[in-house]
Formats: C-alpha cells, sequence, structure tokens
C-alpha cells in the first residue's frame, strides 16, 4: 500500500527540565517507601523538581524559546500556541496566552489550552494538525508543561513516588515531502473519570476548609485500575494508529510512549509486537511529568541519534479522563 502524504510534520522539538532532582532516596525519608519498591513497581530512580516559584508557563517558556531558537523562527512566524497542562498558572485566563506574551508573540497569534491530561500532546498535535489541513494556520507551537509536583499529595506513597516537573514544546509544520503524521487514533472514556482525578478545586467541589483538611485538593488515582487500561487502551491504539498508516508492528523504527511506568510500557510494547529494543525509554530520570513525557522523549531520542532520517515512529499515551491516543509519523 502507497503511503499517504502527510499534511503536517514536527519541524523541530525542545525541552526543559528543572535543575533539582528527588531520587527515591529522598522519598525514602519523606513516606513509608524503598528504592527498591519504586525500582521494581515503577522503573523510576529520580524526577525533577520545580522550585516553588517556578510555574508551569515559566517551563513552557523555555522550552518554546529553545525550540524557537533551534528554528530561526520569529514570535510572528507563529499562528497558534496551544499548551497542554493538568497544571495551569491560574484557572483563568489560560497559560497560553501566558506563554504567548513571554515569548513575545502577544496579538499576532490565538494561544489557548488544551486539556487532556498525559494525552494532551498527542490531542494537540492532532489539533495542529487539522488548523494547518484548514489553511487557517502555518506554524503551530505545542508546548507540553506540567509542574505536576504541586498537586501531589507528598503523604500518598501510591502516587507521590510517579511524578515529576517538565516541559517540552514541538513546532508543527506542513509537511512538504514524505516526513510527517501518517495517522492517528484517539478515545476518551468519560465512564471511567474518578479513578483518577483531583476531586477538589473546581465547581464540583470549590476549596473549603474539609477540603484542605481531607486533601481533596490534591492528585486521587487508583492505581491498579489505571495500570491495566492503560496497556490495553494503548496497545490497541497503538495497533489502529499502524493499521490506519498501512503499516505493521515490523515497520516501527522506535515507539515512543507515554512515560508512566516502565511495565505499562514493557506490557504495551509486548501486546503491541514491538521489541523493547525499539521503545525509548526515559522515566528511570523523569518520572511521569503527564502531557510533557512525549515531547521531551522525541527530543532526547532526537540527539541521541535514535530518530533516524525518515523513520517509522508509533507515538502512544494514555492520561486521566480516561484518555488515550496513538499516531505514526515519518520522521
Ligand atoms: O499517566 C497515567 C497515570 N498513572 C499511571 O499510569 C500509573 C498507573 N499505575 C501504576 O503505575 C501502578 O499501579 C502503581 C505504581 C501506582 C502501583 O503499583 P502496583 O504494582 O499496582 O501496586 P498496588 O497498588 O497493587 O500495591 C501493592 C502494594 C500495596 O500494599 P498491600 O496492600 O499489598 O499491603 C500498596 O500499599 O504496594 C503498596 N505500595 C507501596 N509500597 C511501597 C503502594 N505504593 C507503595 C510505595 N512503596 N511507594
Amino acid at each position: 500500500m502507497k503511503e499517504s502524504k502527510p499534511v503536517v510534520r514536527i519541524a523541530a522539538t525542545a525541552r526543559y527540565l528543572p535543575d533539582d532532582v528527588l531520587a527515591n532516596a529522598d522519598l525514602e525519608r519523606m513516606v513509608n517507601t524503598s528504592d527498591a519498591w519504586i525500582r521494581e513497581r515503577t522503573g523510576i530512580l529520580e524526577r525533577r523538581i520545580a522550585p516553588k516559584d517556578m510555574t508551569a508557563a515559566d517551563m513552557g517558556e523555555r522550552a518554546s524559546l529553545a525550540v524557537m531558537e533551534k528554528t530561526g523562527i520569529e514570535p510572528s512566524d507563529i499562528d497558534l500556541i496551544i499548551v497542554t497542562t493538568a497544571t495551569p498558572d491560574r484557572w483563568l485566563p489560560s497559560t497560553a496566552c501566558e506563554v504567548q506574551s513571554r515569548i513575545g508573540a502577544a496579538r499576532t497569534c490565538f494561544a489557548f489550552d488544551l486539556h487532556a491530561a498525559c494525552t494532551g500532546f498527542l490531542y494537540a498535535l492532532s489539533v495542529a494538525e487539522g488548523q494547518i489541513a484548514s489553511g487557517r494556520c502555518e506554524t503551530v507551537l505545542v508546548v507540553s508543561t506540567e509542574k505536576m509536583t504541586s498537586i501531589i499529595d507528598w503523604e500518598d506513597r501510591s502516587t507521590c513516588i510517579l511524578f515529576g516537573d517538565g516541559a517540552g514544546a514541538a513546532l508543527v509544520r506542513p509537511s512538504d515531502d514524505d516526513k510527517g503524521i501518517l495517522s492517528s487514533y484517539h478515545r476518551s472514556d468519560g465512564d471511567m473519570a474518578l479513578v483518577l482525578q483531583r476531586p477538589a478545586g473546581g465547581t464540583a467541589k470549590p476549596i473549603d476548609e474539609e477540603v484542605l483538611r481531607n486533601r481533596d485538593h490534591l492528585l486521587r488515582m487508583s492505581g491498579r485500575e489505571v495500570f491495566k487500561s492503560a496497556v490495553q487502551s494503548m496497545a490497541r491504539a497503538g495497533s489502529l494508529a499502524l493499521e490506519g498508516a498501512g503499516k505493521t508492528c515490523d515497520d516501527v523504527d522506535l515507539m515512543v510512549p507515554h512515560q508512566a511506568n516502565v511495565r505499562i510500557i514493557e506490557s504495551t510494547a509486548r501486546y503491541a509486537g514491538i521489541p523493547m529494543e525499539r521503545v525509548f525509554v526515559n522515566l528511570h530520570r523523569y518520572g511521569n511529568i503527564s502531557s510533557a513525557t512525549i515531547p521531551v522523549a522525541l527530543d532526547e531520542a532526537a540527539e541521541q541519534g535514535k530518530l533516524a532520517n525518515g523513520a517509522l515512529v508509533l507515538l502512544t499515551a494514555f492520561g486521566a479522563g480516561l484518555t488515550w491516543g496513538a499516531m505514526t509519523m515519518r520522521w
């Protein structure tokens, strides 16, 4: 089957990770856990922690400026900024407008936040693809930035060991050759909303003294349920995205999955029929940075020479909502 011509491609990526490292040994002093348990059950060795006064927009700004510098793109060249985050600077206005102002693109483009938890980057790529395909935009800046440590319950050992902070950015442009997005498959399941949530802080349960006492403004997760759904959904989405591009698992040069737990990644890869030698993993150093995991991973994979020109890349993601998705692209 002849490969269909992509409409858009990722022209460049960049990342920003805060300097401060929180190792498993540090967590041993905070909650009843052990380095051995965290390594064995998650694969995570350490994660980055943003300083108290560093926001999602601060990290997004750094990743954005880095990707603009790489490509020589001026602020006025950008037509749309999409920020994906589960940890916005504030509820109103969007973090995207904040990033727009910081990078000097105010008034010359439009900007909005897209909230799909850990799947945000893939959803945003699809929105960017649609905007460019329609002819409304030519250059879209997708910025995934997360300060997960700001919504973690540091007394809950089942979640506080998992997450970290950081940002990744991608510049999405029209494709003029065979490089770019070939297919995508995205789904969500609102029936499963409560397995991964922040119960309070929104209109359903505004913050009051009781909420603060019960710590309901912080992240809550039924880890085992999320784990099971993650593997099934990402493996299926991956297979369907490959089918959509007329490809099989044998064609995949590199799978870049959402980095939540190495056991989830290994099981997903096994179900999808992709050996681990062709799977990119960096969660041992960063933990789960929610929607930022994939752009950060892509940027590192490219830097390490793991994304050859013309490589077939499979992206898979999964997160709260529940949301999930997969994409194939020729790099
Ligand atoms: O981006 C998407 C969002 N999140 C995820 O993808 C996370 C999905 N879930 C997971 O990664 C895993 O379910 C966890 C890492 C959260 C938990 O691993 P698990 O193998 O599913 O453990 P479990 O929840 O079944 O718990 C097993 C035991 C429990 O003790 P008991 O009840 O058997 O005595 C837990 O209390 O492990 C205990 N436990 C811990 N022990 C030491 C849970 N967290 C810890 C910990 N240290 N940090």
